[in-house]
């Protein structure tokens, strides 16, 4: 059986992280999430009090930064510059700032090695929102996951309250849809569905039947 290189993007709350964990367990694949890469950087510059359009800054942050990722069983563990963020990264904080950070070219090129590399060896699953468009263009498979805002802020709502995180479902949905639009119109790598990715509406399915749906396509290929 071949070990496969898969890419599933998609807006914020598409439900990608829990379906690329899920399947990557079946299937005996890697799961990396790239989101909490961008995510620890947008971390690290609140910590140290770096505006996010301070560029300079962040290109100099970014030069000296190490991140390192651990599968597990919860998804993936993360550490940048040797602190484990696993938690802080998934704050409201963090949500607000990181498209912002996402957009600077400096950081998506660091990070985008990175994501490269750890690909390199095949039998992976990785999600984000421009890995079927520039991180890996010649994925095996690719997917473009999305659903409607409504039923995405729902589920990140749900989530974040199971988690004990005080927000409240609007504040999600603003979110969620303001970061749809930075994502989506940003000039560097924006989310949009690579013409040979399968796309799928889930607003309407749960997580079992979307993983089931993608573990059956990613089985037919291998
Ligand atoms: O996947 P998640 O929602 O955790 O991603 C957080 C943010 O990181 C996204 O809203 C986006 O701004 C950025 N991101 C990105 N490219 C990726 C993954 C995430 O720009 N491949």
């Amino acid at each position: 059986m071949k070990k496969l290189t898969v890419a599933i993007d998609g807006p914020a709350g598409a439900g990608k992280s829990s379906v690329a964990k899920l399947v990557a367990s079946q299937l005996h694949y890697l799961y990396i999430d790239t989101g909490a890469m961008y995510r620890a950087v947008a971390w690290l510059t609140g910590e140290k009090g770096i505006a996010a359009d301070d560029e300079a800054a962040i290109r100099q942050l970014t030069d000296t930064m190490q991140i390192r990722m651990q599968a597990a069983a919860q998804g993936c563990r993360i550490w940048i510059n040797e602190r484990e963020v696993t938690e802080e990264i998934r704050s409201p904080e963090v949500s607000a700032r990181v498209s912002a950070i996402a957009a600077l070219p400096a950081v998506r090129y660091k990070l985008v090695q990175l994501q490269r590399q750890l690909a390199q060896p095949g039998g992976v699953i990785l999600d984000g929102r421009d890995i079927g468009t520039v991180v890996l263009p010649h994925a095996d498979i690719k997917f473009f996951l999305t659903a409607s805002v409504q039923a995405r802020a729902r589920r990140r709502f749900l989530e974040m309250q199971e988690k004990g995180m005080p927000t409240t479902l609007a504040q999600v949905e603003e979110n969620i849809a303001s970061r749809d639009y930075q994502d989506s119109h940003r000039e560097h790598s924006p989310l949009r569905q690579a013409p040979d990715a399968v796309f799928i509406d889930n607003s309407e399915w749960n997580l079992q039947e979307t993983a089931g749906y993608i573990q059956r396509y990613i089985e037919e290929k291998q």
